[in-house]
């Protein structure tokens, strides 16, 4: 039975600026002299800066006699939570921080990891803006600095461009006129401009002396960012911009292990890609500049900074955040939604909208680094297949490799890899296998094809004085490839033609991508360079940039690897999703481990190398529901942890979990203990049948929402708040989430728990296993779970199409369709269907996929097909339960013949229609009285 087991979970505490007072309609007090002038960027007037003085929380100047008097009196009275940090570049004495002219007032507690004692005053001297003058694509105006600042190398004159792209999306760019920077390729297409916008969300006013820029909501005034509570400094090797924020429930800048929303105390995160296991406080595999706040109100918004260069950004309870990153240029999107889930669908516009998987991929995946030769490899299938558990994908980690060398296997113990490859073909399966950017570079010359070829291509990686940098991954000496440079693309894809010709792999699985380097930089180090030793280096794990990957100094077709680290696993992706795309003209797939902006039109993720233990289950869901946001879609952690033993309660947990990533593979590390479903007990083993099966009769389901997010990017695995925004309960959730906005999951995250506690948003949910319904009024409800259990809800109001599940996708596509039909309490539901051949490229750009609609109200059900292309032809609709049905019916009529098989239970109001058998491709009525 269930319980209420909580109140409301959360206040939500809408903060706006706290420094600076904007909105123009209202009178407010100026700290100081008003003589600067506002530009507003399209057809707003010029206004004077309103600032106000000290809000709460002030610390007691007055009271430190070493206080510098006169810059506190005026300057420097400045809440505590709103001081931004003077000193990040290194730790200031007072003499060296009121040598900056920044304000010094040190505070009781100690000054690590709090509040800075040396701040920047109001009003810090920096560029002052010229005019704005029209553009092609919107408003330019020029920045100059009168005096330098203190960083090394200031670019004295800065280019200010304000391009309004769309309504929701305002974008601009910093950068220097006089020499052009390094700017990010492959990510945005090109000339988005378009200074024409009419009537867009937003307001931009900029503060002319020093520079700042304000963007307000223009339809209720709040204040989004504003960038003059601190100086903007540009500088070859760092820039820095802080900007107030409009709440404190901001989500994104992964990849890092973190709850859905971070933490604004004083913390920082840093972005640059990094062989290292998910642990707190470290840069991980991927970096994504970007994150979306909720403004506590139901609307939200977010911001793309679009810069690749190492970048550590500063979160303060103000709330405010400062990015300092050490190069490229400036160049800012901000989106204004105003839903949550438009603002996610605003920034894939520019990032690209994710691929649309191939069908197989949404099956089991399974895998171990320690499958030692093809016999091993094939009885881990066998015994799957004899506990008759679904699984779809075979893997291979390194072990198949020849000394570890790619695009080789060992003839010994992977000698008939090829045959083993066509047997799972046989049976209905796939096979994937890892591929290492790292080659081999000390095989004798001849010996190995790879790197002879890639040598005399030009492919690899230069080190700052032209020659091959040599690194040390799992083969010993490797060279890297330089993915930026199309000639490596072609030598890629050459590669993997010839491998393919001989093993006829279905997809690829890109590690150590980040690129991984086992030896600091490279065999012989790095040089004593700016670019080895930034005047500053945000807090990476290592502590220097070239830790675990490449001398940054090293030379790339298209820049510096100081510029493009972070685009090492995206660059790989393009170019092993364009190669697997031209040998086997069908979708490609890929798996990454590093990842940036723009990945998931090419690529999947996984979460890297988790520990199998109960924490990592836990925050395995917001990892991967920031990878929605951030456009890979497809994404799971490795089932059951991959370093570490499991324990069978966890492994079943995981499984159940896992039965609910959109990515759904059990990967385990060799030295650890075996993890595969059948190694269990029965009751184990039963649970994660079940657990497995139910994620293969939801398929069609998952494949229709991925189908949205290839062609709408709606987001799949989704978090709550994206579903439901007003509801403040939803903003932090994150041991629940949704597949897209009907099915409600709930895991259970800790040991020895049979119980779970989940949130229902308001409204009538429905148990997904028996369709007892739960009328919620946002509240919280305690659920039995036993170990075979996971609970999932669905939403009133929606149709889910099922199938029969099989042991793999090719024998589930044949089977019977089935339809969850949740009554709303107005007695209606809909739902919808997406079918293609799924493996075809673009059958939705292409026509060549079939869409059922399905609806129901008051007393029939109906599966309408809107569009045919033959791929429904011989696909039945087997049965049909209503979940909600009030009374007893006493008649059901399927395409007006009399069913008399039908079954109804009055305890949980469901009414089941068995064996319709009914062509999909046809009209379908269920009609009950
Ligand atoms: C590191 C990857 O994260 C892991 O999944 C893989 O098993 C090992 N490399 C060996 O290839």
């Amino acid at each position: 039975m269930a319980r209420i087991c909580c109140g409301p979970l959360h206040t939500f505490a809408l903060l706006t600026s706290v420094l600076i007072l904007v909105h123009k309609d209202k009178n407010v007090s100026f700290a100081f002299s008003p003589s600067a002038e506002w530009q507003h960027s399209s057809n707003i007037s010029y206004r004077s800066i309103p600032f106000r003085k000290n809000l709460s929380n002030n610390v007691n100047v007055s009271a430190d006699p070493r206080t510098h008097t006169s810059l506190v009196s005026d300057q420097c009275g400045i809440a505590v939570e709103s001081r931004i940090d003077c000193g990040r570049d290194r730790s200031l004495s007072r003499a060296d921080c009121e040598g900056r002219g920044c304000c010094y007032v040190p505070l009781p507690q100690s000054g690590l990891g709090g509040p800075p004692w040396c701040f920047y005053p109001v009003r810090y001297p920096g560029y002052k803006m010229g005019p704005l003058l029209p553009t092609e694509k919107g408003q330019r105006a020029t920045l100059a600095r009168s005096e330098p600042s203190y960083l090394p190398r200031d670019i004295p004159t800065l280019q200010l461009d304000v391009m309004p792209e769309t309504l929701g999306r305002l974008h601009l760019t910093l950068k220097d006129p006089a020499s052009p920077r390094y700017e990010v390729p492959f990510v945005t297409s090109q000339s988005r401009g378009h200074k024409d916008i009419q009537n867009p969300l937003y307001d931009v006013d900029f503060q002319p002396d020093p520079f700042g820029f304000i963007v307000r909501r223009k339809s209720n005034g709040r204040v989004l960012l504003n960038t003059t509570i601190g100086p903007l400094l540009f500088a070859d090797q760092y820039l820095q911009l802080s900007t107030s924020m409009a709440s404190s429930a901001i989500s994104g800048l992964g990849e890092h292990y973190t709850p859905i929303t971070l933490d604004l105390n004083w913390s920082s995160v840093s972005l640059w890609n990094r062989d290292m296991a998910p642990h707190r406080s470290a840069n991980l595999y991927g970096s994504h500049p970007f994150f979306l706040v909720q403004e506590g109100d139901g609307q939200a918004h977010g911001v793309f900074l679009l810069n690749s260069n190492a970048m550590e950004v500063f979160l303060q309870p103000a709330p405010a955040l400062t990015w300092v990153t050490v190069g490229g240029i400036l160049d800012f999107y901000i989106f204004l939604g105003p839903s949550p889930q438009s603002v996610v669908q605003q920034y894939h516009e520019v990032i690209g909208y994710p691929m649309m998987p191939p069908y197989w991929s949404l099956g089991f995946h399974l895998c171990r680094w320690g499958y030692t030769s093809t016999n091993i490899t094939r009885t881990v299938v066998q015994l799957m297949r004899q506990a008759k558990i679904p699984l779809d994908v075979q893997w291979n980690d390194l072990d198949y490799a020849d000394q570890r060398r790619v695009f080789t296997f060992d003839p010994q113990r992977f000698g008939d890899l090829p045959q083993m490859v066509e047997e799972f073909h046989q049976l209905g399966m796939k096979y994937v296998l890892i591929l290492d950017p790292g080659i081999s570079s000390a095989s004798p010359p001849g010996s190995y094809k790879p790197f002879d070829d890639g040598l005399k291509r030009g492919v690899f990686i230069k080190n700052s004085t032209g020659q091959i940098l040599i690194g040390k991954v799992w083969p010993g000496p490797t060279a890297f490839p330089d993915f930026t440079n199309p000639t490596t693309q072609d030598w890629w894809m050459d590669c993997i033609r010839v491998f393919h010709s001989k093993v006829p792999v279905d997809g690829l699985w890109i590690d150590m991508n980040e690129p991984s380097n086992f030896v600091q930089g490279s065999v012989d180090g790095c040089p004593d360079s700016d670019l080895e030793k930034p005047p500053y280096t945000p807090g990476v794990i290592g502590g220097q940039l070239n830790s675990g990957t490449l001398c940054v100094s090293a030379q790339q077709y298209l820049s510096n690897h100081y510029n493009l680290h972070n685009l090492y696993g995206l660059t790989e992706a393009i170019a092993t999703h364009r190669a697997l795309l031209k040998v086997k003209s069908t979708r490609p797939f890929v798996l990454s481990r590093s990842s940036f902006p723009g990945l998931g039109r090419f690529s999947a993720h996984w979460t890297g190398d988790v520990r199998s233990d109960w924490e990592q289950l836990r925050f395995s869901i917001p990892g991967v529901l920031l990878f929605g946001l951030y456009g890979i879609p497809l994404v799971g952690a490795d089932v059951c942890g991959f370093g570490g033993d499991t324990t069978e309660e966890l492994c079943v947990r995981w499984t159940q979990l896992g039965a609910f990533y959109p990515f759904m593979r059990n990967h385990n590390d060799r030295p650890n203990a075996p993890q595969e479903p059948y190694v269990f007990s029965q009751q184990a083993q039963d649970a994660m049948r079940t657990a497995i099966t139910l994620r293969y009769s939801l398929l069609p389901f998952l494949y229709t929402l991925f189908h949205h997010t290839h062609s709408s990017s709606s987001t799949v695995a989704r978090p709550l708040f994206l579903e439901f925004p007003t509801d403040p309960n939803c903003q932090s959730i994150d041991r629940q989430f949704l597949w897209g906005s009907s099915l409600l999951i709930s895991p259970v995250l800790e040991e020895g728990a049979v119980q779970v506690t989940a949130y229902l948003p308001p409204g009538t949910w429905y148990s997904l296993h028996n369709g007892e319904a739960y009328c919620s009024k946002g509240q919280c409800i305690l659920f039995p779970a036993p170990l075979d259990t996971i609970n999932v809800h669905v939403r009133e109001g929606s149709i889910i199409p099922q199938q029969v599940p099989a042991l793999t996708t090719t024998a589930s596509r044949r089977n019977p369709f089935t339809l969850i039909v949740a009554l709303s309490v107005g007695n209606w539901a809909k739902g919808e269907l997406f079918w293609d051949d799924g493996e075809s490229l673009d059958t939705f750009e292409h026509g060549h996929y079939s869409y059922v609609l399905f609806f129901a109200q008051e007393s029939y059900v109906v599966s309408k097909p809107v569009k045919l292309n033959g791929s429904l032809d011989g696909l039945v609709l087997g049965e049909v339960r209503v979940f909600g049905v009030q009374a007893s019916p006493t008649a059901v009529w399927a395409n007006g013949q009399k069913v008399h098989d039908f079954s109804y239970s009055p305890d949980t109001k469901v009414l089941t229609v068995p064996g319709l058998d009914s062509p999909m491709t046809a009209m379908i009525t269920v009609q009950w009285s």
